[in-house]
């Protein structure tokens, strides 16, 4: 296909000799206003070199870089040189290239033979799963299918939370209170129960802690009681964490939580000690930060037990020599910004180069909107009752709505999971947002149902139509606005893609499913598709089809499925 973008960079190559093809690549962008253009190319920081200003420059350029056949118009405008493409060959091009390349248009490898490690989720064992930890959850996940479209060589990580000292707790909990019964049926509630209840009772009774003290060194020595009971815990949590997990298509390759580099803590410390890296303070051991402008970070305890930080650098460590990665993600909460500039500065302290491929993609805080997110296990919203309820309005909808559709059980799973998850990767990362059920189930604006909806609309044109290859569509029906819009989108996923996987940011691709979405609609709105004119019908259904194409793959790299019939 012709790539409109590296095309303007080559025309112009040969007539700027003070930029590289790259550099003049990169420079290449949209214009925000369509009128402007389809692409512009700007000539600001050539005013010294071609001693000239701007827009004299600009429209020196026009004049030797014209192509009928690619653009309709190349002009100076303030500054810019703007082309508008020829919308025949433009929709032709585009539309070839998406039936052609179908599920891989967009992709690329320039991931290749590139490593990549991307940890997610790493929840706690024994604890809920709760709402806030939908954000790592989905935001990883999106990540790892971003990457992986990429071509990079992908290793998604959950780093379970399945170590430290509360674990004696819990088990000096479960001897004196536990009900096998009960935490068998309703395992993290009931464990929560009484862990809770074990800080209450310690309150009066501090001999308690001491209790788990003892338990948590006894399970750090591998005792076998201390251990059974622990391994109990794990394997209780994970079949729920693996069911929740399950219903939001998310997966793993590794379960490496803290626990697994329980084995490798003295050999991160005393490698700590002999770089002359730690310092005693007040019987514990911690490195000094302070020339680098963060806090003094604590590695070992005064009784000589290691710690969540430590854990992380014996993690890195391990993830480099296990793995050799070219890059090390941690998709975790900016609650922790602090944590992670203080291990990663220690790695570089240790000598290590790779600390600059170690990288902390923070978020901000969900809150919750509605009250009937609260629940009766108390004031935390298990992740799971969000998702079931989500499921359990949509097939109320459904059956409202479209009763005879087959199938209603799962499509009300892929609608109502989907929903909960594009409203929280439509929110860049970094901001705070409130969930609110009742916003995320409407099937109307900027939601995943209505992306959703758009996919299985295109999906029924394209059952009703039979497709001829026979037929030579007549693309100069793609040029009103409306078709033109959408051609223009579709020709910038791959852009898209590759620009949320820089920023690390899953939401580019769901603004631009919405905004597929919303040209498509106008689109189809516009434009009649099963038109007597077979070449102007085959027009059209290629632009059906290509839409469906890239609606699909885009909501696929931001977790959601997309059913055919809704
Ligand atoms: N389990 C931790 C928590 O819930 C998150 C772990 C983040 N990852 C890490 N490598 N420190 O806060």
């Amino acid at each position: 296909m012709i790539n409109y973008k590296e095309s303007i960079a080559k025309a112009l190559e040969a007539n700027i000799d003070v930029l590289s093809y790259d550099e003049i690549l990169t420079l290449v962008e949209h214009p925000k206003n369509t009128e402007m253009g389809d692409y512009a190319f700007p000539c600001f920081k050539l005013a010294k070199a071609f001693k000239k200003a701007p827009n004299a420059i600009a429209e020196e350029l026009a004049s030797k870089v014209s192509n009928e056949e690619l653009f309709s118009k190349v002009e100076a405008i303030a500054g810019f040189l703007n082309f508008t493409v020829n919308s025949e060959h433009f929709a032709k091009n585009i539309i070839e290239e998406v039936l052609k390349l179908n599920s891989k248009y967009g992709a690329s490898s320039i991931g290749a033979n590139k490593k990549t490690i991307i940890e997610y989720s790493s929840v706690n064992i024994a604890k809920p799963f709760h709402m806030g930890h939908i954000r790592s959850t989905m935001i990883g996940e999106s990540l790892h299918r971003i990457y992986k479209f990429l071509g990079y060589d992908t290793v998604a990580i959950n780093h379970l939370g399945d170590y430290g000292t509360q674990f004696g707790k819990l088990i000096v909990a479960y001897k004196l209170w536990g009900d096998k019964e009960l935490i068998d049926a309703n395992p993290i509630p009931e464990l929560l129960k009484i862990y809770v209840k074990f800080h209450q009772e310690a309150e009066d009774n501090p001999s308690l802690e001491d209790e788990a003290r003892a338990w948590f060194t006894k399970l750090e020595n591998g005792d076998e009681e201390a251990v059974a009971l622990w391994t109990l815990f794990k394997d209780m949590s994970l079949k729920v964490f693996n069911r929740v997990y399950g219903k939001l298509g998310v997966t793993f390759d590794s379960y490496a939580g803290e626990s697994f580099y329980s084995d490798k803590m003295p050999a991160i410390v005393k490698e700590l000690r002999d770089k002359n890296i730690v310092e005693k303070s007040e019987g514990a051991e911690i490195v000094n930060l302070e020339p680098y402008g963060l806090t003094p970070a604590l590695v070992t305890k005064k009784d000589g037990s290691s710690l969540y930080l430590t854990r992380d650098l014996a993690a890195a460590k391990y993830r480099k020599e296990h793995y050799n990665f070219d890059k090390n993600i941690y998709v975790v909460g900016s609650a922790q910004k602090l944590h992670f500039q203080q291990w990663i500065k220690i790695v570089e302290l240790m000598g290590y180069d790779w600390y600059k491929d170690c990288v902390h993609v923070e978020f901000g805080m969900v809150a919750l909107e509605d009250g009937a997110l609260s629940t009766r296990k108390g004031n935390v919203a298990f992740l799971e009752d969000v998702l079931d309820k989500a499921v359990e309005q949509t097939l109320l909808i459904i059956n409202e709505k479209s009763p005879e559709l087959e199938n209603k059980e799962a499509v009300a799973r892929q609608i109502g999971v989907g929903a909960v998850v594009f409203q929280e990767l439509y929110t860049s990362r970094t901001k705070d947002y409130s969930f609110s059920l009742e916003k995320t189930l409407s099937f109307e604006g900027e939601t995943g149902p209505y992306v959703q909806y758009t996919h299985a609309r295109a999906c029924s044109v394209l059952r009703k139509v039979e497709i001829n290859d026979d037929v030579a569509p007549d693309y100069s029906a793609l040029t009103d606005e409306a078709s033109k819009d959408v051609v223009r989108t579709l020709s910038k996923f791959g852009e898209i893609v590759a620009l949320a996987h820089k920023n690390y940011e899953p939401h580019t691709v769901a603004r631009y499913a919405i905004e597929l979405a919303q040209g498509f609609n106008r689109f189809y709105h516009d434009n009649p598709i099963l038109v007597d004119d077979k070449q102007i019908r085959a027009a059209r259904v290629a632009l059906v089809q290509a839409t469906e194409i890239v609606l699909k793959s885009a909501l696929h790299l931001v977790c959601l499925e997309a059913p055919e019939k809704m």
